[in-house]
C-alpha cells in the first residue's frame, strides 16, 4: 500500500486581520500546512504562507529552510525574519512540533480505516458482434481507493477481453470501480470474479451462477402466482354460477 498517494494538509489559521477602509477591505491571514506522502513520514514538509488580498507575499518551506519573499513586502520581511536566529529555530521547530502529532492523529483517523467491497455479479448486453456474452462485476462502498479486480476461468485468470472502469468516486469517501467480461460460454465451465482490497483477508472470489438470472426469475414466478390465482377465480365462477341459479 506504501505506493498509493495520501496527500493530507493540516491547515491552521494563525491570524486574521481585517481592515476596512471606505468600501474596500483588506484581507490578511497566514495559514500553516502540513504536507506528505509517505506512511512513515519521511516526507513531511512544514509551510507557512503569508496572505494579503489573496496574494501570498511570503512562504517559509521547511525543505527549503528559509522565507521567501514574493513581492517587494515580502523580500523586505524574508531578508529581515532570515536573520533571526529565533524566528528561524521557531519555524524549524513547526514541522515537529506542529505537524508530527497532528498528522499522526489524522493518519490515525483517516488513513487506518478500511470497508469491504460489496461484490455483485451481473450479465450485461453483450455489444454487437464478437462475444456473445457480457458479465459485470461490480464493487460498491470500499475505502481506500486501492483495488484489484479480476476474472478466473476454471481457476485460471482470463486476461483479454477485459474492460475495467477507473475507480469511481462517490463523493462520500467510498469508491466503486466495474469490470466486464465479454466471452463465450461453455458447457461446464466456471467463471468468476476475484476482488482484493486492504479490507479483505483473502481475495473475494463470486462465481457466475449461469442458472436464470433473478429478475427473469421473478417475472416467471409473478406469472405463475397470476395464472394460478386466475384459474381459482375462474373454478370458483364454476362453482358458484350454478348455485346462484338454483335459487
Ligand atoms: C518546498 O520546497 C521544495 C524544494 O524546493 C519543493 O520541492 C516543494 O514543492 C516546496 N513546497 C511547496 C508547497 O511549495
Amino acid at each position: 500500500m506504501s505506493s498509493s498517494h495520501h496527500w493530507i494538509s493540516g491547515v491552521i489559521i494563525v491570524s486574521t486581520v481585517l481592515a476596512v477602509d471606505g468600501f474596500n477591505g483588506y484581507y490578511n491571514f497566514n495559514v500553516e500546512h502540513c504536507h506528505f506522502s509517505s506512511w512513515d513520514l519521511s516526507d513531511l514538509e512544514y509551510i507557512a504562507s503569508y496572505v494579503f488580498n489573496k496574494a501570498e507575499f511570503i512562504r517559509f518551506n521547511s525543505t527549503v529552510g528559509k522565507f521567501v519573499g514574493y513581492t517587494e513586502l515580502g523580500v523586505h520581511n524574508a531578508e529581515i525574519w532570515n536573520k533571526d536566529p529565533a524566528k528561524q529555530a521557531q519555524m524549524k521547530a513547526r514541522k515537529d512540533t506542529y505537524c508530527k502529532g497532528n498528522v499522526q492523529l489524522a493518519n490515525y483517523a483517516i488513513l487506518t480505516k478500511k470497508v469491504e467491497p460489496k461484490v455483485r455479479l451481473s450479465m450485461g448486453k453483450a455489444s454487437t458482434g464478437g462475444h456473445p456474452a457480457v458479465l459485470m462485476c461490480s464493487a460498491y462502498n470500499f475505502y481506500p481507493k486501492l483495488i484489484k479486480v479480476t476474472w478466473n476461468r476454471d481457476g485460471q485468470e482470463i486476461t483479454g477481453n477485459v474492460i475495467s472502469s477507473e475507480e469511481l468516486a462517490d463523493g462520500d469517501w467510498y469508491y466503486q470501480i466495474h469490470s466486464h467480461l465479454e466471452f463465450t460460454p461453455k458447457a461446464g465451465e466456471k467463471i468468476s470474479c476475484v476482488v482484493e482490497h486492504i479490507s479483505l483477508r483473502d481475495p473475494l472470489e463470486i462465481t457466475w451462477d449461469p442458472s436464470m438470472p433473478e429478475p427473469e426469475r421473478n417475472k416467471i414466478a409473478i406469472g405463475a402466482a397470476a395464472l394460478v390465482l386466475g384459474l381459482i377465480v375462474t373454478a370458483a365462477g364454476f362453482i358458484y354460477k350454478p348455485r346462484s341459479r338454483g335459487l
